[in-house]
C-alpha cells in the first residue's frame, strides 16, 4: 500500500473524531501526547501515523487511513454530501469528520430512517454496492395495506414494476397483516424507491421505512437518530469479507 504523506499532529489526532484540533493543541502542551515515546513540542509537528507510536494518556490513538461511520440516518436529512435543498447527512457530523471527504454509501431516500454508512474509501465502497456483489439490504416496512402469502410468493419470485423493472427475487417476512401490515423486506438490489415501489405494486403504500442491516452489518439499536460512530475493526473485517 502506499505510503502516507507525514502529518501534522493536530490534523492526525483529531481526525479520529475523538478531539477537536483545539482539543488537541491543548492535549499537547500539557505534553498528554507522545510520538514515539517522546513527548510531542508541537500540535504542527509532524509524523506518520502508520509508522509512529502516538500515545495519548498512554493510550494508542487507533489511527485508520479510512474513515468508516455507522450512522442512524433520521428523517428529514438527504443522503447527500452537499445539497442546497437542506441537511444533509454530513450536517450530523462534527466538523473534524466533515473535513474528510466522507459520503454516503448508497442512499436512503429523505424520508426513510436507519443504517447508512459513510466512508471516504471508495474503493471498498464502490465494491459494496455494485450490483454484482448482491450485498443484502434489510428494510423494516410497515404500509398501508394488508400483505400476505400471496405478496411474500410474489417477491420471492421477482416482481415486474409498472414501468417494466424487473425486481430480482427478495424476501419479505410478514410480522404483522392488517390494515396496516408490518414487515421485513430483504432486497439483493438498490434501485430508486425500490421498497416503496414495490410495496405500491402489492397494494400496500409504505407508511415508514427503516433500513436495518446492510450485509453483515446490523444497525446499532444503541444509536438515538442522527448519531453514529466508527465502526468497530471487527465490523470492518465482516465488510470487506463481503467484497
Ligand atoms: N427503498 C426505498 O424505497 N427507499 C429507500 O430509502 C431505500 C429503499
Amino acid at each position: 500500500m502506499e505510503r502516507l504523506k507525514p502529518q501534522r499532529l493536530d490534523k492526525l489526532i483529531a481526525s479520529t473524531g475523538k478531539w477537536t484540533r483545539r482539543e488537541v493543541r491543548e492535549l499537547v502542551r500539557r505534553g498528554r501526547v507522545t510520538v514515539d515515546g517522546q513527548p510531542a513540542r508541537s500540535a504542527e509537528d509532524k509524523a506518520d501515523p502508520e509508522t509512529a507510536s502516538i500515545l495519548v494518556d498512554g493510550q494508542p490513538l487507533g489511527y485508520r487511513r479510512y474513515t468508516w461511520l455507522m450512522l442512524n440516518k433520521p428523517a428529514g436529512v438527504l443522503s447527500a454530501t452537499e445539497d442546497g435543498r437542506g441537511k444533509t447527512v454530513l450536517d450530523l457530523l462534527p466538523q473534524e469528520l466533515r473535513r474528510q471527504g466522507l459520503f454516503p454509501v448508497g442512499r436512503l431516500d429523505k424520508d426513510t430512517e436507519g443504517l447508512l454508512l459513510l466512508t471516504n474509501e471508495g474503493g471498498l465502497a464502490h465494491a459494496l454496492l455494485s450490483p454484482k456483489r448482491h450485498v443484502d439490504k434489510v428494510y423494516y416496512a410497515r404500509a398501508a395495506g394488508r400483505l400476505a402469502e400471496a405478496d411474500r410468493r410474489a417477491l420471492a419470485a421477482g416482481l415486474t414494476l409498472e414501468d417494466g423493472l424487473v425486481c430480482l427475487p427478495a424476501r419479505l417476512e410478514i410480522l404483522t397483516s392488517g390494515e396496516t401490515s408490518e414487515v421485513l423486506i430483504t432486497l439483493r438490489e438498490g434501485k430508486f424507491h425500490q421498497v416503496k415501489r414495490m410495496l405500491a405494486a402489492r397494494g400496500a403504500p409504505v407508511l415508514y421505512l427503516e433500513r436495518v442491516r446492510m450485509g453483515s452489518l446490523e444497525l446499532d439499536r444503541s444509536l438515538p437518530r442522527g448519531a453514529f460512530r466508527f465502526l468497530t475493526e471487527e465490523e470492518m473485517e465482516k465488510l470487506r469479507t463481503l467484497v
